[in-house]
């Protein structure tokens, strides 16, 4: 299980302490990885400046060739587009997936946004089919909302 009240007060607790944003997007990739076994691979990419490329931020997990992904393809791209999380149980099923990790079965991405503004996600893959739930995307998306309300404080 996700803790995420405590993830979240961590997260609080480095920014009174006058960490960036930086510090807790690695924050909350380790601390998610390790939540549960069945999290293979968790990390978060960033949309760069011109809002059309997702961009690696930090990962935990085998190495990946998508540092960079357009708006629009594959499940992460695809989240962007639709401004919308996504919980796909198997991605051989999936019309738009960008390979990783051939033992990969199931992938989930919560947005970071605040509002209309999307500033990145959390991509997780599982080599579980079906791995994600409801209430992996419930906590990952209140880890987001913390994460947002600091991003939104550096960009002004
Ligand atoms: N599978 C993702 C690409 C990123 S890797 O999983 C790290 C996708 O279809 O967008």
């Amino acid at each position: 299980m996700i803790d995420a009240g405590s993830i979240v007060k961590e997260m609080q607790d480095m920014r009174e302490e006058g960490h960036l944003s930086d510090a807790l997007l690695r924050h909350a990739v380790r601390s998610v990885h390790k939540a549960e076994p069945k999290f293979d691979w968790v990390g978060v990419y960033m949309l760069g400046e011109g809002g059309d490329e997702l961009w690696l931020h930090n990962y935990v997990g085998v190495g990946t060739e998508h540092a960079k992904i357009p708006v629009g393809q594959g499940i992460c791209g695809t989240a962007v587009a639709e401004a919308a999380n996504q919980n796909v149980p198997d991605v051989t099923a999936s019309g738009n997936y960008l390979l990783c990790d051939p033992l990969v079965k199931s992938e989930m991405v919560v947005l970071i946004r605040a509002g209309d503004e999307i500033f990145g996600q959390f991509d997780l893959d599982s080599r579980e089919a079906a791995a994600f739930t409801d209430d992996d995307e419930a906590a990952l998306s209140s880890i987001a909302d913390k994460l947002a309300e600091q991003l939104a404080h550096e960009r002004r």
